[in-house]
């Protein structure tokens, strides 16, 4: 097995924070609410003129610093609110931040899980370029896909950024698990087409409406196949649940995590939550903590992490590997 040193990371919010109390003005609902089903006080809505990319580069940005840009190999980004279908996110970072032009840019789309699925395809792209860096990012603009006017998904989601710059090592543990139950039932958000051709009439394409979520099923979902993922990356690393130090769950519902952590007997003060103050930012919750996570201290050389997800697709993903490398961030 081969495993991955992290050599930087980092994270943006936008300034403005949508509190419970504000939502409590425009749908009905209510701070002890949400607090009890969620855990979530506020998240952060990106402003009317800023872009995925701007919050993409902005992370990444923080995550190169002191790292020779010329290194970098692999930019693969997870979004499901890019700013464009072509170009994709990748694309634009690698232009914006002034990356080499010899370069894999690719964009990932598997909703929550696609921070964790982009860690794993930049840590297969990087076999090809030994010693060469990969930039990682999980970016996410929900609030232009949620429906203000629906209470049971307004609460739940929020604006932000976090990146990563890898190293794939030929020594090290980096074991990885996924899976994948298609469909459009539970949880979906439509693309936004023209569908102005005047040569065929079609009824059934609609504009994007924003998501739509069967809550329920979702949360049954992710508490049995997270479960079952964690698991299984645990053999596959070869690891005992015990000796693993931290472990990063997808921050979409803290009542998730705790039923996570309760059914496999993990230790509450060994999963990171920053859910408070975020709320579900899809696929850059797992990024923004992992950048907490380091940046706190409270994860240190040779300690073992778990970082797991799952959301739209329906789709779950679950990897385990060591922190390896000093990361200095003053
Ligand atoms: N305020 C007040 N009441 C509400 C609200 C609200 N914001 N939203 C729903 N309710 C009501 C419902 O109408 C329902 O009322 P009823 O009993 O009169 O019918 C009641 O509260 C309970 O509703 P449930 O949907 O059963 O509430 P639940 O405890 O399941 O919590 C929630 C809902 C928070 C959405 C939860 O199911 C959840 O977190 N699910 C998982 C979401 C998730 O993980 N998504 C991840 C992927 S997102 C992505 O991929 C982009």
């Amino acid at each position: 097995m081969s495993g991955i040193t992290i050599l930087g990371t980092g994270s943006y919010s936008p300034e403005f924070r949508l509190t419970n109390a504000m939502l409590e003005s425009a749908v009905d609902t209510s701070d002890e609410w949400i607090t009890l089903r969620t855990g979530i006080k506020e998240r952060r809505i990106a402003a009317a003129d800023e872009t995925t990319l701007d919050m993409a580069s902005s992370a990444a940005g923080k995550a190169l610093r002191g790292i020779d840009i010329s290194q970098i190999a692999v930019i693969v980004a997870a979004t499901l609110t890019p700013d464009y279908l072509t170009p994709s996110l990748a694309c634009l970072l690698q232009r914006e931040l002034g990356l080499p032009e010899r370069i894999i840019a690719i964009d990932v789309n598997s909703a929550c899980t696609g921070f964790v699925v982009a860690l794993k395809t930049a840590h297969s792209l990087l076999a090809d370029a030994p010693g060469k860096l990969a930039l990682v990012v999980g970016c996410e603009m929900l609030s232009r896909v949620t429906d203000y006017g629906d209470r049971s998904t307004c609460v739940l989601f929020g604006d932000g950024a976090g990146a990563a710059v890898i190293r794939r090592e030929p020594d090290g543990v980096f074991a990885f698990d996924s899976g994948a139950r298609g469909g459009t039932e539970y949880l979906s958000c439509r693309a936004g087409y023209l569908g102005n051709s005047p040569f065929v009439v079609r009824t059934a394409d609609k504009d994007c409406d924003g998501i739509h979520m069967n809550g329920g099923e979702v949360f049954r979902f992710a508490v049995e196949t997270a479960s079952a993922s964690v698991a299984r990356v645990l053999g596959l690393a070869e690891v005992a649940l015990g000796s693993v130090k931290r472990f990063i769950f997808h921050q979409a519902n803290r009542r998730i995590i705790d039923a996570i952590a309760r059914r496999m007997g993990i230790a509450e003060e060994k999963c990171f939550v920053n859910i408070e103050r975020y709320g579900n930012t899809s696929s850059a919750t797992c990024a923004i903590a992992l950048d907490e996570l380091l940046r706190s201290g409270a994860a240190s050389r040779g300690d073992g992490l778990i970082m797991s997800a799952f959301g739209g697709g329906l789709t779950y993903a679950s990897l385990y590997f060591e922190i390896n490398g000093d990361l200095n961030y003053d």
